[in-house]
């Protein structure tokens, strides 16, 4: 991969989004895929037939949403094709499995299921549109039997539960053989949104652990250290010190800890959830 990637165009990401930095025009376009690192955004005016190609790392997806605007609307004006060219199939919805369990008033998205796509304009758009190209998360709804999978936090990322009790470890692999992660809670609000889509009943396993050094919890899945002041929800006593020896993985949730963390031997069955970043 690094050895291709001087000949594209790389478009790093804007760090807010509110700002979507540069926005490319035809004139920019090179004659050779654009390579989406994280996002890039075109804007007309589009001439008609005008064709992109993009492509992105090879096991990741392409996103494409309209800023201000409805996807839907705009293939009126365009055509995004699954593929390197303009007979590879059209991009499909995703699964509407993934779709019913995916949160509501997320841009509509429209994925491709490779990681090169081509965009061709048909007409010339009446508004000024800006297309925006998300590297995004490859997203099945049933990578096994017994998983839900659905794009709960934002358009790029993808959350799947795994309802068959396993040991931290075991699940640690489950997510892992499917190409995910378990779970990291960086922030309240993804917590929140994991808990709004799967409700806190039954017990999950997260990457959250104190294995390697007592005391010291390491989200294991982004190698994180939690440290003072970052985002804990700790049920109300835990983690315990005296005994931390012994309860070193953090379970999510279940009939003791409710919407809270608590610190459990990594030898208990619990449900999993996973996650994959773009
Ligand atoms: C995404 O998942 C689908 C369904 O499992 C698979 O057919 C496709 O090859 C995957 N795409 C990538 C880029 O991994
Ligand atoms: C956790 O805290 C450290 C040190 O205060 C900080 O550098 C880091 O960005 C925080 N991480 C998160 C996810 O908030
Ligand atoms: C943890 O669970 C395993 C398997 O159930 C058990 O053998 C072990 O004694 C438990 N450890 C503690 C400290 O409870």
């Amino acid at each position: 991969m690094a050895k291709t990637l001087p000949f594209y165009v790389v478009i790093l990401a804007a760090v807010s989004h509110s700002c979507y930095g540069t926005i490319l025009a035809p004139e920019d376009y090179e004659w050779r895929p654009i390579f989406v690192d994280s996002e890039v955004v075109i804007g007309g005016p589009f001439g008609e037939n005008f064709i992109w190609q993009f492509e992105t790392q090879e096991d990741r997806i392409l996103a494409f949403s309209i800023l201000d605007g409805n996807i839907k609307d705009a293939q009126e004006f365009l055509s995004i094709r699954d593929g390197a060219d303009i007979y590879s199939p059209k991009v499909q919805l995703e699964n509407d499995d993934i779709i019913q369990l995916s949160r509501k008033g997320l841009p509509e998205t429209l994925y491709s299921t490779t990681s090169k796509a081509t965009v061709q304009f048909s007409k010339t758009p009446i508004s000024h549109l800006k297309l925006r190209i998300q590297k995004a998360a490859n997203c099945s709804y049933n990578i096994k039997p017994e998983t839900q999978c659905g794009r709960m936090v934002d358009e790029v990322s993808c959350y799947c539960a795994l309802f068959d009790n396993k040991n931290q470890p075991d699940q640690t692999m489950s997510c892992l053989d499917s190409g995910m992660k378990l779970v990291s809670f960086e922030s309240k609000e993804e917590e929140e949104l994991i808990q709004r889509t799967w409700s806190t009943q039954i017990p999950f396993w997260t990457s959250l652990t104190d294995t390697r050094r007592d005391g010291s919890w390491l989200w294991e899945s982004t190698m994180t250290l939690l440290s003072n002041g970052n985002y804990t929800n700790w049920f109300p006593g835990r983690p315990l010190t005296q005994e931390s020896d012994q309860f070193n993985c953090m379970l999510y949730g279940g009939s003791t800890y409710l919407t809270f963390w608590g610190d459990v031997n990594c030898s208990s069955l619990a449900n999993a959830i996973c996650e994959a970043q773009p």
